[in-house]
């Protein structure tokens, strides 16, 4: 292989592995409560003085309420990230409900700051996730209520709900702002579209396939 080549393997490595190995850093003082209206920028959100936060700061009400999954999906989600609750800035830890709709789907996608763990509080999911390269096994199972299933940071995973009535789940998150990069959207739905060529020799297929999926996003 040619040093170009190798050069570029190298870079293309170094930038997954800065990708993939994103956590949340240890926190260094009690609690950090986000002030959403400072100015200052940095790896989170700016402390408010420990005076002033109170103990709304750390609370969230809602998530008894279903969310409404009438959409494409059939999929609803509650996040409590440290957008919505201050109190978990800088902590390393966020939740999220999700509601599916019979036959919804949480797509395929992927956390690159969190490794999560969802339980079933209604209903019936299958879930699963495939290793990074070169393992490409699907770890996929059916889980009912009560039921617990991890999925490892950074990998691609899915939901589906596979029965006849609507399903709950509850998901811990290792990151105040876990992401999520949703597969289908990014490959078809960025602006501007990744070239037609790449995505034919990719997927192999012809360019009119690659065509009608970016004409769903
Ligand atoms: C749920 O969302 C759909 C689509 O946006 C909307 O038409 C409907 O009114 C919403 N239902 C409720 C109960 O908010
Ligand atoms: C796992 O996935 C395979 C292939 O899609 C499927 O046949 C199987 O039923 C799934 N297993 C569970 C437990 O959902």
């Amino acid at each position: 292989m040619g040093a170009k080549t190798f050069l570029l393997l190298a870079v293309l490595l170094a930038l997954y592995s800065s990708v993939s190995l994103a956590d949340d850093p240890g926190p260094l003082q009690d609690f950090c409560v986000a002030d959403y209206s400072s100015q200052v920028l940095v790896n989170g959100y700016a402390c408010k003085q420990q005076s002033q936060s109170t103990a709304d700061d750390f609370f969230m009400s809602g998530f008894q309420t279903p969310g409404n999954t009438t959409n494409q999906l059939g999929l609803s989600i509650t996040p409590a990230f440290a957008a919505s609750i201050p109190g978990t800035n800088t902590l390393g830890v966020s939740m999220l409900r999700i509601d599916y709709a019979p036959g919804g789907i949480y797509p395929p996608h992927s956390h690159p700051r969190a490794s999560e763990i969802i339980i079933v509080l209604k209903g019936k999911l299958e879930v699963g996730f495939v290793p990074a390269h070169p393992d490409y096994r699907l770890f996929n199972k059916t889980l009912n209520e009560g039921d617990a299933y991890v999925f490892p940071q950074g990998l691609i995973h899915y939901q589906i709900n596979t029965g006849k009535h609507p399903a709950v789940a509850f998901s811990g998150l290792s990151s105040q702002n876990p992401g999520v990069i949703f597969i289908p959207n990014t490959l078809f739905g960025s602006v501007p579209k990744f070239p037609t060529e790449l995505l034919v020799k990719a997927f192999q297929v012809d360019a009119n396939v690659i065509s009608q999926l970016e004409a769903n996003f």
